[in-house]
C-alpha cells in the first residue's frame, strides 16, 4: 500500500516515513527542501533499509500536483506535513504563510477528491486552542482567535478539510493536533534540523549544550505556575509519528465515527521549562547555561492535552518519556556536531 507523505523530509515527516515503512507501507515523499535536506533520505534508509520514492517539488506548483496524482492514483492515503511553521516569520510575512499552508492544502485536496477513495491526515496544532479555559485540553475545547498567521493557517486548514469532507463522498480525514514535538530517532539517524537560530525550546537547549549558543533564555519566570515558568506537553516525535500510522490505519480500515475527526496528540502531562532543563541535565550529565529573560509575546501560560479521546477512540498512547526525548535529542545533536 502506497502512502504520500508531503514534507516527508522534515522533522515529523521523516519520523513518520520510518514508522510507515516499518509497518510495510510503501512511501512516496514530496518535499521542496525549503526547510529540509536530501540527506534525510539516507537517514531513513539507515534505519529501515528501504529508500522512499522522492519527488522534489513545491506544492504551490499546481500543475505538478495534478500530474503527481495522475501518475499515483493508486495511493491509499496522504499525510500532509508540508507547511511553513515559524510563528514569528508568519507575523512578518503573512502572505507567505497563507500561500504555503493554504494554497497547497487546497491543491492537494482538490486532486484527492478525484480519487476513488481518499484518506487524508492533517498536521494540526494545539495552537488552535490558544490559552484554553480548562486543563487538560479536550478536543471539544473552543478554538480561540489565532495569535499568528501560522496558527490561523492551522485553524483555516481544519475548516477547509471539514467542509470538503462534507461534500466529497470519497474523502475522509483526521486532523492531529500536536502538542510540543521533541526528541529524535533513538538510532540518531534522523532528528530536528532547525534553520538558523532555533525558536523552539529543545533544539535551543541542545545547541547551547553543544556550544553553538551562549546560553538559553528562559522566557518568563513570573507565570502563575509552580516554578513560574510556562507549562507544555512535550511529545516524543517517535510516539507522534506512530499516531499518524494509527490514524491512517483507522481510515483505511473504515473505523472512523465521522468523515472528519480530530485528535489531540500529547502525553497528557505538563512540564515546565525548568523541568525540561532538569530532564536534559539528568540524561546528558551537562550543566546547561541559562538565564531568566522577559516573557515572550504570544506565549500561553499552560497547555497540556486531555488524551482520553486519542487513547480510547484512536487507540494510540504516548509511551516514551520526557527523558527519552531529551536523551535522543542530545544524541542527535552530538552526532550532527561530530561530538
Ligand atoms: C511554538 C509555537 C506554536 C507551534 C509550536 C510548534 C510560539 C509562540 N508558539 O509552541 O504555535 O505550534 O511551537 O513547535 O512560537 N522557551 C524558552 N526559551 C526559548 C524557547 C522557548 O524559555 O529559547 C519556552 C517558551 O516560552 C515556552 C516553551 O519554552 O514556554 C516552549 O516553547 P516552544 O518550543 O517555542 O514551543 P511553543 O511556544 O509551545
Amino acid at each position: 500500500m502506497k502512502v504520500l507523505v508531503t514534507g516527508g523530509l522534515g522533522f515529523i515527516g521523516s519520523h513518520t516515513v520510518v514508522e510507515l515503512q516499518q509497518k510495510g507501507f510503501e512511501v512516496v515523499i514530496i518535499d521542496d527542501l525549503s526547510n529540509s535536506s536530501k540527506e534525510v533520505l539516507n537517514g531513513i534508509f539507515a534505519i529501515t533499509g528501504k529508500m522512499p520514492i522522492f519527488e522534489e517539488f513545491d506544492l504551490k506548483e499546481k500543475s505538478k500536483v495534478e500530474a503527481f496524482f495522475q501518475s499515483h492514483s493508486d495511493i491509499c492515503g496522504v499525510i500532509h506535513f508540508a507547511a511553513s511553521k515559524a510563528v514569528g516569520e508568519s507575523v512578518s510575512e503573512p502572505l507567505k504563510y497563507y500561500e504555503n499552508n493554504i494554497n497547497t492544502l487546497v491543491y492537494v485536496l482538490k486532486e484527492m477528491t478525484k480519487l476513488e477513495t481518499a484518506n487524508f491526515i492533517f498536521s494540526s496544532s494545539c495552537t488552535v486552542y490558544g490559552q484554553a479555559d480548562e486543563l487538560p485540553i479536550m478536543e471539544s475545547a473552543a478554538v480561540k482567535l489565532a495569535e499568528s498567521p501560522y496558527g490561523n493557517t492551522k485553524q483555516i486548514g481544519e475548516e477547509i478539510i471539514k467542509d470538503t469532507c462534507k461534500v466529497a463522498d470519497n474523502l475522509q480525514a483526521i486532523a492531529l493536533r500536536y502538542f510540543n514535538p521533541v526528541g529524535a530517532h533513538p538510532t540518531a539517524n534522523i532528528g530536528e534540523l532547525p534553520l538558523g537560530v532555533p525558536q523552539n525550546l529543545v533544539p535551543f537547549i541542545t545547541q547551547t549544550a553543544a556550544g553553538l549558543r551562549k546560553e538559553l533564555s528562559v522566557f518568563g519566570n513570573d507565570y502563575p505556575t509552580e516554578d513560574g515558568t510556562c507549562i507544555r506537553d512535550y511529545i516524543h516525535v517517535v510516539d507522534l509519528a506512530k499516531a499518524h500510522v494509527v490514524a491512517l490505519e483507522r481510515l483505511i480500515e473504515e473505523k472512523s465515527n465521522d468523515k472528519y475527526e480530530v485528535f489531540n496528540i500529547g502525553t497528557g502531562k505538563g512540564s515546565s521549562v525548568l523541568e525540561v532543563i532538569k530532564a536534559f541535565e539528568d540524561v546528558s550529565g551537562e550543566a546547561l547555561k541559562y538565564k531568566f529573560a522577559p516573557r515572550r509575546e504570544g506565549d500561553v501560560v499552560e497547555a497540556f492535552a486531555n488524551t482520553s479521546k486519542s487513547n480510547n477512540v484512536l487507540g494510540w498512547k504516548a509511551e516514551l518519556t520526557l527523558k527519552d526525548a531529551m536523551d535522543t535529542a542530545w544524541k542527535w545533536e552530538k552526532k550532527i556536531r561530530n561530538m
